[in-house]
């Protein structure tokens, strides 16, 4: 959690020092009781007043002394502190801003100067203040006296100006506190306003309005709360009355649990004769904090007032305070009591700003004027925050501010229909899983020009992967597989095939044109969690361990000549940075894997030496990626295959291209002018994919954070959690599945793919398989039929948008190959494999109709997609054959 850089410039130490003569009319003014003032105001920022203390120092002869007394005694009241966004920074990094105090004798506003009647300008005074050369380090750009005038008789200005670092969370409110909106965090040195933001979503928010309750929405578990709780209005309440209580936000982590909340404990009523909510009677809200895991555990944190003003200005008056022993656990506990009001009209900002020393209280949070949509922005000192917990307070303290401005509108007023509860909670709740899911919808739409978009993306980027290391998010990687299986492949060869959850081992008797595929055996074994993130020696002498034992059960039906030493093909499915055809070291791990040791290793050496402390006898003569396993597979059995994509747990796709085409390629182009690349095309990104605050989070909590953004979109790995996050959504603002947020429900990855398959492929009329995995793998022990169906909707936007865009790619590729711009007539076959495609049938359905509707007709008709014939294990075999040592040439 990344702060926003904030800088607070202070103006502080203010005094002023008259000419003699001026001083005679205030003999003995005491400073504190100055009769001057000053307007100091820094660019566009608003102008801020304070009081000028005088100075009683000599003029003449210690004119450069500073009354520090003097100073010191007003240096509470005259301080200004103007807070400087990023965006502000931003604006002002270009050329010094200039801060100027305009210094006052007699009347201005609350500061009333004895000197004359009537407010008379004395001077004034301009400071450069060079943001950039302060460069976000505490620094002093003036201090001392300066005059405002020429010569003897000038009155002088005794100020500080200083800049001083202020880091802050920034929050924003994706929607009306009263809508349950998703808060975001605003990451970046953009802020609130500049460029290059990352929006994170943090919480979720759950507006209730209680109608008639007892005044309690959440109780407090504190001790001295008590205290806290205002009188409630009695039964012969009017029912305008009742609009303004039981109003209740609560504010949930990700996982859906409630870590904060605000809830109105002194109902906002009109004062007696009138329709407005009172100072001397204001509505009040406690901000809670939940304590450990039950939700009914409640302890308070802060209280709100608010009430209308009288008079000129029409505006929302505040008082906040700290609970005493509120047990904040931030080591900086402001002891703070703060009141400001916001104009009805325009809105504004509730601030509390008391920063001393780095411990005060900073926070700061937007609200819109009356009848105007609000998403309010909230800043919080870094100081006040050691946990997420922490900053969900203060978020619940905006929705108190932002939901005062309509609990304090004239009684005479109507309330928006959300704050109302004249809706059924239910309906309200089906209207919110409505919500939720339109917007999934949008946010998920792939209509056919935006994939277009993505293919044009895609083909861009393959011409930049060819052209350089690290020119494109595609890898492009050299397979250094020039030649691929003409079917005269004899012998008999191993394959090893490490990629997802588990890897299998394979052997296969080749026997030439004639006999094909004579024999093969398999097993597959399943790689335990702990090895896939423990360390690299661990993982390859478990599998060279299994190897060994499938080798020790090879029976009489495999023939390995004598003298000849077996050979493998080494299925590696990750993406490998290859330096010959049997060896490559590993550039990052995908899917579920994270062993740093193997990072840049031999992938091959690794595997050798394992194979070695198990005394197995055996050569790696190929390395290759599960796509170009495919591809070999493909092409073995169907002369037109150019490409192979896997889509299973992981997602990629390798293809056949022109040697001389690979501009990056150093080394003598190989004889048949060929080369096999693999993609890597997990990795693609593009402004053009569609996608959502789920996957934003999905990606920021993953092994691999900005990694692989395609395949989180795509692939097998993924596609069941971005469903359980909507659901998880859902569950938490539209309490799709009850009053309680199914705790299995918040467990990363609890939903896997082959579930999801299954729950959207029931076509039974009361969804029964929907509920059946719901309870099994959710522990949702009853659901009903409209909640089933709304979750089928979620599997079905989801899997819908990954068989697109996977679609979409597929085609990226064929423009590649000079295909689908009508060019070409030929036929070319894509070799499929992976679990995702041969077996989630919706999924398969939606990629060739959408590879259908992106291509055109005409254009299609000479593309074809069929399943590998198990690329990984024979593809590697055959290449581990066409790579043998022992063939002669
Ligand atoms: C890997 C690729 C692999 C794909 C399919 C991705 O995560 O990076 O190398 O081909 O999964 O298994």
């Amino acid at each position: 959690m990344d702060p926003c850089p904030f800088v607070r410039l202070v103006v502080e130490s203010l005094a002023l020092k008259l000419p003699p003569v001026a001083k005679i009319a205030v003999p003995g003014a005491h400073p504190s009781s100055t009769p001057c003032s000053c307007s100091i105001h820094l660019q566009d920022f608003p102008a801020q007043t304070a009081p000028l203390p005088l100075s009683l120092g000599p003029t003449s002869s210690g004119a450069n002394m500073i009354d520090v007394a003097a100073a010191t005694s007003a240096a509470s009241t005259s301080r200004v502190v103007i807070s400087l966004d990023p965006a502000a920074l931003q604006r002002m990094s270009k050329r010094p801003a200039i801060l100027t105090v305009v210094v006052y004798a007699g009347r201005s506003g609350k500061y009333a100067c004895a000197l004359a009647s009537g407010r008379r300008l004395l001077g004034q005074v301009r400071v450069a203040v060079d943001l950039e050369a302060t460069a976000g380090r505490a620094a002093v750009v003036q201090s001392g006296w300066v005059s405002m005038g020429s010569g003897q008789g000038a009155a002088r200005l005794h100020l500080v100006v200083r800049t001083e670092p202020d880091p802050r969370f920034v929050f924003q409110f994706g929607g009306e506190p009263e809508c349950s909106p998703v808060v975001y965090q605003i990451q970046g040195a953009g802020g609130s306003g500049g460029s290059g933001i990352i929006r994170q979503p943090v919480f979720s928010c759950r507006f209730s309005a209680a109608r008639r309750q007892s005044g309690r929405p959440i109780d407090p578990a504190g001790a001295n709360v008590t205290c806290f709780f205002g009188s409630f209005a009695g039964e012969g309440e009017t029912e305008m009355r009742e609009q303004r209580k039981g109003w209740t936000v609560t504010i949930h982590d990700l996982s859906g649990s409630p870590v904060a909340a605000a809830s109105v404990v002194t109902p906002f009523v009109p004062s007696p004769g009138s329709d407005r909510v009172s100072r001397s009677n204001p509505g009040a809200w406690l901000i809670l904090r939940a304590v450990g895991p039950s939700t009914a555990n409640w302890k308070p944190w802060g209280r709100l007032e608010a009430w209308r003003e009288r008079g000129s200005h029409d505006a929302v008056g505040y008082r906040f305070e700290l609970v005493p022993d509120a047990g904040t656990s931030n080591a900086c506990t402001p002891a703070t009591e703060s009141s400001s009001s916001i104009g009805v009209r325009r809105g504004g900002v509730f601030r509390i700003d008391v920063g001393v020393g780095g411990c005060g209280f900073v926070m700061a949070s937007t609200a819109e004027g009356q009848g105007k949509v609000s998403r309010p922005t909230v800043q919080v000192g870094v100081q006040h925050v050691s946990c997420m917990a922490d900053v969900a307070l203060f978020v619940a303290l905006a929705v108190a501010v932002d939901l005062s401005m309509d609990a304090c509108q004239p009684f005479s007023q109507k309330l928006r229909r959300e704050l109302c509860q004249l809706q059924p909670r239910i309906n309200r709740r089906w209207a919110r899983a409505a919500a939720v899911l339109k917007e999934l919808e949008e946010q998920c739409a792939t209509p056919t020009e935006k994939l277009k978009e993505v293919a044009d993306a895609m083909t861009k980027e393959m011409h930049a992967g060819l052209e350089s290391e690290d020119g494109s998010t595609l890898k492009m990687l050299i397979s250094f597989v020039d030649k691929l299986p003409t079917g005269d492949e004899r012998g008999l060869f191993y394959a090893l095939d490490l990629g997802g959850t588990n890897f299998r081992v394979l052997r296969v008797q080749l026997g030439g044109k004639e006999g094909r595929v004579v024999k093969q055996e398999s097993e597959e074994v399943s790689i335990p969690q702990e090895l896939m993130i423990g360390s690299s020696d661990e993982l390859f002498d478990f599998i060279a361990s299994a190897l060994a034992q499938f080798v020790a059960s090879e029976g009489v039906d495999f023939h390995l000549p004598e003298g000849k030493q077996r050979e493998l093909g080494f299925t590696f499915s990750f993406p490998v940075k290859q330096t010959s055809i049997a060896s490559g070291t590993l550039i990052k791990w995908t899917k579920r894997f994270n062993i740093k040791s193997t990072v840049g290793e031999d992938v091959v050496g690794e595997l050798t030496r394992a194979m070695k402390r198990q005394g197995l006898d055996m050569q790696v003569t190929a390395l290759v990626n599960d796509t170009v396993g495919a591809l070999a597979g493909g092409i073995y059995d169907d002369n037109d295959v150019v490409a192979a994509i896997i889509l299973g747990t992981g997602t990629n796709a390798a293809y056949v291209e022109r040697a001389d085409a690979i501009k990056k390629w150093q080394g003598p182009l190989p004889n048949s002018g060929k080369m096999v690349i693999n993609m890597e095309w997990g990795n693609f990104r593009s402004s053009h994919l569609p996608t959502t605050d789920y996957d934003q989070a999905l990606d920021a909590e993953s092994l691999n954070p900005g990694e692989q953004i395609y395949e989180k979109l795509i692939s097998g790995m993924y596609l069941g959690e971005i469903v359980r996050r909507v659901l998880l959504r859902l569950a938490v603002e539209a309490a799709l599945f009850g009053e309680e947020v199914p705790p299995q429900l918040k467990v990363p990855f609890v939903l896997r793919t082959p579930v999801m398959s299954a729950m959207h492929h029931d076509t039974s009329a009361d969804l029964k398989v929907v509920g059946a995995k719901l309870q099994e793998f959710l522990g949702i022990s009853s659901s009903s039929l409209k909640a089933r169906k709304v979750v089928v909707q979620v599997c079905d936007i989801v899997a819908k948008r990954g068989a697109r865009l996977a679609a979409a790619g597929m085609v990226g590729i064929l423009k590649k190959l000079g295909h689908s711009n009508g060019k070409t007539k030929k036929r070319m076959a894509f070799a499929m494999d992976g679990g995702l495609y041969e077996h989630y049938t919706v999924f398969r359905e939606s990629l060739l109709a959408a590879l259908k509707e992106v291509l055109g007709e005409e254009a299609s008709a000479s593309v074809s997609v069929t399943m590998a014939n198990d690329g990984s294990g024979i593809g590697a075999s055959l290449l581990a054959a066409s790579h043998s040592r022992y063939l002669e040439n």
